[in-house]
């Protein structure tokens, strides 16, 4: 296995700059960024959707779940008034230009074995993150190969942050056979976790970056990769390349 390629990842396709996690966004910022992350959970007549939140209402005109919702009804949405649908789990893959990795982000459980065989059969470079264990388990069972990345929101560290406690998020990471750590930036941050992770041979991909101060602060910090919402974080500046 090889780490996530990624410097660069743009969150939700840069849902800073465009309609999150459609496949004009994928298009739009493949060309500027790395990798692009985006998110799939469920819909009620079982395909994966290309979606971040649970309920419809924040980002369409639809309301409820996307679990209660049919496909034929999500495919007549448009994603906050751009006119652009919510994607099938596929077609977005299929956006992503060859040079483009795409890390998706399985927000639920239940969808390992379907998210695995629709990047299967995708010509993408896929990795996987969850912030839920079970999740990258069943990757893990499914497929000895598959690249993971355990997700770390900085209230999952409880307590203080003593190295003892950041080392135990990293052991998580290591335990589920991950190739990276996806923290978030406090955490990310945090004196020694960077080396830390890198010495268990994990990668840091951190989340979420909206602005330069955060990107320069998480690139002073050594992580691997930023998952930000715009590509231009850097300003003229561009990627953060680690070459
Ligand atoms: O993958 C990083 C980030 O996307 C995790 O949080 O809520 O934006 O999916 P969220
Ligand atoms: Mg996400």
């Amino acid at each position: 296995m090889t780490r996530p390629p990624a410097a660069l990842i743009g969150h939700r396709g840069c849902a800073g700059q465009y309609p999150e996690n459609t496949v004009a966004a994928i298009e739009r910022a493949a060309p500027h960024v790395d990798a692009v992350e985006i998110d799939v959970r469920r819909c009620a007549t079982g395909e994966l959707v290309v979606f971040h939140d649970a309920e419809l209402d924040r980002l369409t005109a639809g309301t409820g779940l996307v679990s209660d919702a049919a496909w034929s009804d999500l495919r007549e949405l448009t994603v906050l008034d751009s006119g652009e649908p919510i994607p099938l789990l596929a077609d977005a893959l299929a956006a992503a230009p060859a040079g483009t990795a795409v890390n998706v982000e399985i927000k639920e459980s239940g969808v390992a074995a379907d998210a695995l065989a629709v990047a299967r059969s995708a010509d993408a470079e896929v990795w996987f993150s969850s912030f839920r264990p079970g999740v990258l388990e069943s990757l893990r069972e499914l497929d000895p190969d598959a690249d993971l990345a355990l997700l770390v929101a900085d209230a999952d560290v409880d307590g203080g942050r003593t190295v003892e406690r950041v080392k135990r998020v990293i052991d998580r990471a290591v335990a589920l056979d991950c190739v990276a750590i996806h923290p978030e930036i406090d955490l990310a941050t945090e004196p020694g976790f960077v080396a830390a992770a890198n010495e268990a041979g994990l990668g840091v991909n951190a989340w979420t970056v909206t602005d330069r101060a955060d990107a320069e602060r998480l690139l002073d910090a050594g992580v691997d990769g930023i998952i930000a919402d715009r590509w231009d974080v850097l300003g003229d500046a561009a990627r953060p390349s680690r070459s």
